[in-house]
């Protein structure tokens, strides 16, 4: 094993072979810094890192389930074995689902708690310390505009999402003074393969509102946090609608947000089997016709 001294920094993207992991990847390898990209699928790891590599950049994959237990121990045993400290930690690594609590999986609803939350969590946790003691570098966490709110239909993820940013800002307060950075990054919707994967795309609410390139979120991402920021919010759209959330009344908002992020074809919570308007005899939502006229 290699002396501490000896070690060199690197920038641990988990959920770093696409979406705004590799594209944070891409900026940071940009900067010179070599990068380690952690992610399940060893195709979608081996493509992002040739993207590194070919415009010059330092990168290490990493294969691997982050539901794993050991999954820290092992990302901190791959760093020593090849040299290498976590001077950033970028948790990129998350997902969500859309649909009734009552009716989503409980396992995958769980899933969420175990990726979003508690790899989060147990990373951050193992490698402050670390940080702390060189008095340098720090954690850059993905939130969401979800996190200022609880989304029904989406109750899992948003419930996640707002651990995050609770977590994150309250660490970046504790981390002053010591040379490290926690910054938490609260996009609105980002055009990647998440809104597929999560059903989200389907929601009038995710139709309505902009999607921002990947890109764009990792460029001031990167820069937020190198400037010490505890958050930062990419775009117009994502500060805006922040906005919105924080001056409605929740008797308001909750029921907005149930009522763009359900669908009326999705099965009813009630548990009837039947779909939510026929059970409900509600006609197709206005939300979803406003949507279909924008085509
Ligand atoms: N896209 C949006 O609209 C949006 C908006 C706000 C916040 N966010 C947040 O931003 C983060 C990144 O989202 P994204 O849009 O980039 O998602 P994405 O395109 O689906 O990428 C997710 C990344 O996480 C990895 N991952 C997923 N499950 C994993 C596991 N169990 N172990 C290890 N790696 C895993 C994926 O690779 P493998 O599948 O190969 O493991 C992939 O690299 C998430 O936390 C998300 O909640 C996204």
């Amino acid at each position: 094993m290699t002396a501490e001294s000896e070690l060199r920094p690197a920038v641990v993207v988990v959920g770093g072979s696409r979406g705004i992991g590799k594209a944070i990847a891409d900026v940071a390898a940009r900067d010179g810094v070599a990068v380690v990209l952690v992610a399940r699928s060893p195709d979608d790891l081996a493509a992002a890192a040739d993207d590194i590599l070919t415009a010059g950049g330092e990168v290490f994959t990493v294969a691997l389930d982050l539901l794993t237990d050991d999954a820290a121990v092992q990302i901190e045993s791959f760093l020593s074995a090849n040299g290498l400290f976590c001077d950033v930690l970028v948790n990129s690594a998350g997902y969500g689902l859309r649909g009734s609590a009552t009716l989503l999986p409980v396992g995958d609803q769980v899933g969420i708690v175990d990726l979003n939350i508690r790899a989060l969590t147990d990373l951050t946790l193992r490698f402050l310390p670390g940080m702390v003691a060189r008095g340098r570098g720090g954690v850059i966490n993905l939130g969401s505009v979800a996190s200022f709110t609880p989304g029904p239909y989406m109750a899992l993820y948003y419930a996640s999402k707002g651990f995050v940013r609770s977590f994150s800002e309250a660490l970046h307060q504790e981390l002053q003074r010591t040379g490290v950075t926690v910054t938490c990054v609260a996009p609105g919707p980002v055009s990647t393969e998440f809104l597929e994967r999560s059903g989200a795309n389907r929601a009038a609410l995710f139709k309505v509102l902009p999607k921002v390139d990947s890109h764009y979120v990792a460029e001031r991402a990167w820069r937020g946090f190198k400037s010490g920021r505890r958050l930062v919010i990419p775009g117009i759209s994502a500060k805006l609608a922040i906005v919105v959330t924080s001056l409605l009344p929740s008797a308001i908002l909750l029921p907005l947000i149930g009522r763009l992020q359900r669908r009326s074809n999705d099965p009813c919570p009630c548990g009837s089997g039947k779909k939510y308007k026929a059970c409900h005899g509600v006609r197709r939502g206005s939300a979803e016709r406003v949507v279909s006229k924008r085509g």
